[in-house]
């Protein structure tokens, strides 16, 4: 796999295990990093949101429900949002369960903890600030915290990017830490990409939104670090589309299934 950082058009497509391998292993847990590494993928995707008292951790919902045991544990906390509940009730929490029996008693991850496995397991990591509406300062206290644990040395920077739906959020980190590599969730008109140029290297579309003429647009503007900007495309689970949106020229998948995408890639 290339570099992010490079977005080169014509490179070799990375391939991102989505929330971890979390077709094989429950979304956004130790276990789906371990998973995505022991099927030899170097690069995962999570969701990072805040508790009440303050801590990073990792999940995808703004509700605990889906996901964790929290309306069994805590009756009566309705709507069981995130942002309502302590680490400490956090941790309480099954999040493994729902997935399969094997998993009963995986916790939700603290950011902290998630950052230091996808290290142990050398791994990358594309970090999406989730729903940051909800959670003013996020962006730097997740700079924060990657900087504690070492993620912003210079010979880490291109093992991690920083993405989100939200350009407010984007341009925050940009700006407090400039030399990062960014990915901003969503398709641009081509209009304004010489905008988005400003403060995002990679423009992250849903596949279904995604066109070889859209990509080709894509590559043809610079980003804030001098490089064509990068396309990683998103859901893709299934061999049909992932040969798809590899024809249109794109630099990244972003995967349930990565061995799916893999098998598919190099059949091509
Ligand atoms: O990484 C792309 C993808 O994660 C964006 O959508 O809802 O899965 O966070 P979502
Ligand atoms: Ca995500």
């Amino acid at each position: 796999t290339h570099d992010a950082r490079a977005g080169s058009p014509g490179g070799q497509v990375t391939i991102v295990a989505h929330r971890g391998a979390s077709a094989y292993a429950p979304e956004n847990t130790l276990p789906a990093v371990d998973e995505a590494a022991r099927r030899g993928f170097s690069w995962v995707e999570n969701d990072v949101q805040r508790t009440k008292d303050g801590e990073l951790v990792v999940i995808h919902d703004d509700s605990l429900t889906r996901t964790t045991n929290a309306e069994k544990v805590f009756p009566g906390r309705a709507p069981w949002k995130v942002k309502d509940f302590t680490a400490a009730e956090i941790a309480r929490l099954d999040a493994g369960s729902w997935f399969g029996p094997a998993y009963a008693g995986t916790r939700v991850p603290t950011l902290k903890e998630y950052l230091r496995r996808v290290e142990h397991n050398h791994e990358k990591l594309l970090l999406e600030i989730k729903s940051p509406e909800l959670y003013p300062g996020i962006e730097r206290e997740t700079l924060k915290l990657l900087g504690n644990e070492g993620w912003l040395d210079r010979q880490h920077l291109g093992r991690l990017v920083v993405q989100s739906f939200s350009t407010d959020s984007l341009r925050i980190v940009h700006d407090l830490k400039p030399g990062l590599t960014t990915g901003y969730l969503g398709t641009p008109p081509a209009a304004d990409l010489h905008t988005y140029a400003g403060f995002t290297d990679l423009i992250n579309p849903s596949h279904k939104s995604v066109s070889r003429d859209y990509v080709t647009t894509v590559h043809s503007y610079k980003g804030p670090h001098g490089r064509p900007l990068g396309v990683f495309a998103w859901t893709v689970d299934d061999a049909s589309t992932a040969r798809n949106v590899a024809g249109y020229g794109v630099d990244g998948i972003i995967t349930n299934r990565p061995d799916v995408v893999r098998k598919a890639l190099s059949a091509s």
